[in-house]
């Protein structure tokens, strides 16, 4: 085979070196009958090409093809590098290639719902054309997502899911070298995991049964089964009714379980020292996707400890008291609240994450180990971004009566959920985990403003293709 470069591995290096790449046409400049510029982008790079009519190798009906290409159709272009004196603007790679040979792949339809570069303008430059009378196209998030192949070519979009792509690696690595084991649970199942109404429901064969809403039960069942240490990344179904910038109807989930030997803050050491390396090897590894990202959606790089703060929420609540913040006793922190909190705590600590522990019990999922010195508080702990949930976490009950009598107390039928309940009768040890939502994460990580933009396909109470 031939030997193709990469767009983004072009530079003034390579001078007068013959090569050989493909990309999308994303502009296509016609100057005169004797030459025309396109330019080439593959993933987050572009480039210029240059045809310039001359005796027995560019045409002018090869001038001509290349002009009547559509944009967003695929081009392979045989060409010489060089380095122009000026900078090129609006390209990521300051050499152009001269055009020797052009093929045109795939041909793009002429009509695209939007160009890519109209799709990936900041805000700011929207600012800007209108102080100086220019006329932009600004690209809606819905015409977006009812085009998201298109819209996935943007270079944020190759920045987020690149960046996602390393949140997960390091989650598995990093739990792989601690000695957890990757697993994979169930999706089809009984009842409710995580109680209330939100489970989609299916008929299984005649029986009644859902999709599952967290990997909860089953992760605690292996350690039932002996594996001391678990971790699993696969998708979490949530028959969400509110429509907000936080919530999906399916997400991926990254789930932890393990065994606690002493105290459920050996789970929080986990947290702590997984997103701290997590944190540093996005800020040292992805710089270029950072840059990308804060081109179209500018944002304040995240602030954390490196050793990562924990308050209770009574501490909590008391800050947040002491601003004037009103919050009923013992209750759930709305949005708002969490918000606010993640302010005063960024304020106070110099850090935008953070874990708040030992939450009343009355407002945690039915599983969740009341306090050993006050049964109205629990082993558990939430982890926030920017003030928002990333992370909700917890020792769980390992004794099958107590269990019994917790989930019968919120309301949970216990007969679907036997099984799980019988597998602590044979002797389980103590233990706790937590979840996180990988979109949530990269969407704080990032500054984004919505959970759509980290999820690559996103699936809301009102959105089920493409
Ligand atoms: O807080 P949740 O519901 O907790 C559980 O599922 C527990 N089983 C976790 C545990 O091990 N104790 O969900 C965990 C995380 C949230 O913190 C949030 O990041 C994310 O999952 N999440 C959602 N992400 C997107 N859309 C939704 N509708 C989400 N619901 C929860």
């Amino acid at each position: 085979g031939r030997t193709w470069t990469g767009v983004k591995d072009l530079c003034a290096e390579m001078k007068d070196k013959r090569v050989l790449i493909r990309g999308a046409a994303q502009v296509i400049r016609p100057v005169s009958k004797k030459m025309a510029f396109l330019v080439l982008r593959q993933s987050m790079s572009t480039v210029q090409c240059v045809l310039v009519v001359s005796k027995d190798i560019v045409s002018p009906q090869m001038v001509r093809f290349a002009t009547s290409l559509s944009k967003e159709s695929i081009v392979d272009v045989e060409g010489v590098i060089s380095v122009p004196n000026d900078p090129i603007k609006g390209t990521t790679q300051q050499v152009e290639i001269q055009v020797r040979k052009l093929y045109c792949v795939n041909r793009a339809v002429p009509n695209l719902p939007f160009n890519i570069e109209d799709a990936s303008r900041s805000e700011t430059e929207f600012k800007k054309a209108e102080e100086s009378g220019e006329q932009l196209v600004r690209v809606g998030q819905d015409t977006r997502l009812n085009h998201r192949v298109l819209d996935l070519r943007t270079p944020a979009n190759h920045a987020i899911f690149g960046i996602q792509s390393q949140v997960e690696k390091v989650f598995r690595q990093f739990l792989e070298s601690e000695g957890f084991r990757g697993i994979h649970t169930p999706k089809l199942i009984a009842g409710s995991s995580e109680g209330g109404a939100a489970v989609f429901k299916l008929d299984y064969k005649g029986q009644p049964a859902c999709l599952a809403q967290s990997p909860q039960l089953h992760k605690q069942m292996t350690i039932c089964g002996g594996f001391g240490r678990v971790f699993e990344v696969g998708p979490v179904f949530r028959a969400e009714d509110s429509y907000t910038h936080r919530h999906l109807c399916e997400f991926v989930g990254l789930d932890v379980e393990m065994e606690i030997k002493e105290h459920y803050f050996e789970v929080c050491d986990i947290v702590d020292r997984l997103f701290v390396a997590m944190f540093n090897h996005l800020n040292k590894n992805c710089s270029k996707e950072l840059e990308s990202i804060n081109r179209q959606y500018p944002f304040q790089p995240l602030k954390y400890l490196p050793e990562t703060l924990r308050l209770t929420y009574d501490e909590g609540i008391q800050m947040l008291k002491e601003a004037g913040v009103e919050i009923e006793p013992m209750g759930d922190l709305n949005t708002e609240a969490e918000k606010k909190l993640g302010k005063l705590v960024s304020d106070k600590y110099n850090t935008d994450f953070y874990i708040l522990t030992r939450y009343p019990l009355g407002i945690r999922p039915f599983y969740t180990m009341p306090c050993y010195d006050d049964p109205a508080y629990s082993n558990s702990f939430d982890v926030f971004i920017r003030g928002e949930e990333i992370i909700s976490g917890a020792q769980r009950i390992h004794l099958p009566d107590l269990l019994t009598e917790r989930a019968e107390k919120c309301g949970i039928d216990v007969n679907t959920i036997s099984s799980y309940i019988d597998s602590f009768k044979y002797g389980a040890p103590p233990h706790g985990g937590f979840g996180v939502g990988l979109e949530r994460v990269v969407m704080l990580f990032c500054g984004l403003n919505n959970i759509r933009k980290s999820s690559l396909f996103p699936r809301d109470p009102q959105r089920l293709t493409p």
